[in-house]
């Protein structure tokens, strides 16, 4: 059976395409999703995408997938910099998440420079556009496969 891998999107990501595309790129939500779903099934993976603008819809999301997928990619928008129930949600996810970021956060306004999710996750990158999600895919399968290497030799 395929492994399943969460896409997490939060607010505002819904209006990718429409919204400040100097920073988020001109590519809709559909879109990229379409597209990290070509390369997840490249690597082996099936991909379960999410979108919300509500935090507890997001920490639901994560409860509810957390016995069906292997890891997640997350790019919270504006919750990256403000939820501690987003953090002690990824901590009890209990699989690697990897924070994606379409734009360079530690470039811009200093509020966006602070990330609470971060000691939650591997793995961040930000400010490669779409690319960054095909890099943490890439991440996953190097952390999994650590993982199932440190599980044979305990
Ligand atoms: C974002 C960066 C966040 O600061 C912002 O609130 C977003 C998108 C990004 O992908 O660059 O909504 O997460």
């Amino acid at each position: 059976m395929r492994k399943h891998v969460l896409l997490l999107h939060g607010p505002n990501l819904n209006r990718l395409g429409r919204r400040d595309p100097e920073h988020y790129g001109k590519l809709t939500l559909a879109e990229l999703e379409q597209a990290v779903a070509g390369w997840a099934d490249e690597r082996g993976f099936e991909l379960e995408a999410f979108q919300s603008n509500h935090e507890g819809a997001l920490i639901d999301a994560l409860q509810q997938a957390s016995g069906r997928v292997c890891a997640a990619i997350v790019n919270l928008g504006a919750l990256t910099h403000t939820s501690y129930a987003l953090h002690d949600a990824l901590l009890d996810f209990g699989k690697p998440v990897v924070e994606v970021h379409l734009s360079a956060i530690s470039e811009r306004e200093s509020w966006r420079r602070v990330s609470v999710i971060r000691p939650a996750c591997v793995a961040h990158v930000e400010g490669l556009g779409i690319e960054g999600y095909r890099i943490a895919l890439d991440t996953l399968v190097v952390e999994l496969s650590r993982r199932e290497d440190r599980e044979e030799h305990e």
